[in-house]
């Protein structure tokens, strides 16, 4: 019978079971049996693969983290293991295989077009790092969670006077810094795509609003710029406000997806099982203006990301 494969691959992100449940019920939807691959690449090493029929998917779309698990392999990378993985998807009739994951997930997808079976990847990461689409499934739901600690961090910031600095994640990518910073109200952003200097752009920041009666800050940092602590022992030493620094770390990763990310889950899932339906591979899923379009994958990777300046002015604008 005439099969697709679905897999989650690389750090996993809020939204990835909408996913994968978007890809297992239109697949079914088109007449395909549809498996789930288990931990990434590595599944299709290790045989680890499972038949999926409609209820497998039920009651996880609010759900977050992945049912299928997930992994880094880097045993993947290499062409003899690709080749492998290659051989075990025919010996299944497996026509097609959709990939969700970041772009390091998408190098695997190309490599396993290219040793002949088709992969549609989908964009999933809390970074929103991937230049070709504005928008990555879990990034909403990272920075709501995200801003729903800070507005912890700042009620008990506001009963003491004091500085927070809290770093977000991203890894090189400031988005998540950006949206949330601006969301919390944030005194400062720092970001990794922006030159920054501390005096300038923060220590003085602190002192104006201070010269008009403000006193509780809140500093973000993203963690492609990092030493968050460092930058909280600056702070107090500079403004003699005493100062904290929280890392939020993985609590970003989790929780039960928005309705944003679940929403453009089911319509990303949905458009890789119709491409993989036509036999189009080596394409990447990606939403562009408000639309659901698609590349291939080499061009998606060559592509340069843009970080949202003008969206940074308004930050700075208002947060004076
Ligand atoms: O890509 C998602 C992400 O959470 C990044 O923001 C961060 O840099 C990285 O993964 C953390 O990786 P790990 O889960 O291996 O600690």
């Amino acid at each position: 019978a005439k099969s697709l494969a679905v897999l989650t691959s690389g750090g996993d992100a809020p939204g990835m079971n909408a996913a994968v449940r978007a890809v297992v019920r239109a697949g079914i939807y088109s007449g395909f049996t549809v498996y789930g691959v288990y931990k990434g690449y590595n599944g299709l090493l290790n045989h680890d693969i499972k038949e999926m029929n409609l209820r497998s998917v039920s009651d996880i779309l609010s759900r977050g983290g992945t049912i299928l698990f997930t992994a880094r392999s880097k045993k993947f990378m290499q062409v003899e293991y690709q080749q492998q993985a290659a051989d075990y998807c025919r010996s299944l009739d497996i026509e097609g295989l959709v990939v969700i994951g970041g772009d390091g997930s998408f190098k695997g997808a190309r490599a396993l077009s290219n040793a002949g079976i088709p992969c549609v990847a989908l964009p999933g990461t809390i970074d929103n790092d991937i230049a070709c689409t504005d928008y990555t499934i879990g990034f909403d739901t990272a920075m709501n969670t995200a801003v729903e600690m800070i507005d912890k961090i700042r009620d008990t910031a506001q009963s003491h006077d004091r500085c927070s600095v809290v770093e977000v994640m991203g890894r090189h990518c400031g988005d998540i810094a950006l949206e949330t910073g601006i969301a919390v109200g944030a005194t400062a952003i720092i970001v990794p795509e922006i030159e920054y200097d501390l005096e300038r752009d923060v220590i003085s920041r602190i002192y104006e609003q201070k010269d008009t009666g403000k006193k509780h800050f809140i500093v973000i940092v993203a963690e492609g710029v990092g030493g968050s602590q460092e930058i909280s022992h600056y702070i107090q030493h500079r403004t003699g406000i005493e100062t904290r620094a929280t890392i939020l770390g993985h609590v970003q990763r989790g929780g039960s997806p928005t309705l944003r990310d679940r929403v453009m889950a089911t319509k990303m899932g949905v458009a890789a099982v119709d491409l993989l339906a036509k036999g189009v591979g080596n394409r990447v899923i990606a939403s562009h203006e408000g639309k659901i379009v698609d590349y291939d994958i080499t061009e998606a990777l060559d592509m340069p990301r843009k970080f949202n300046n003008e969206l940074y002015e308004v930050a700075m604008k208002v947060s004076i």
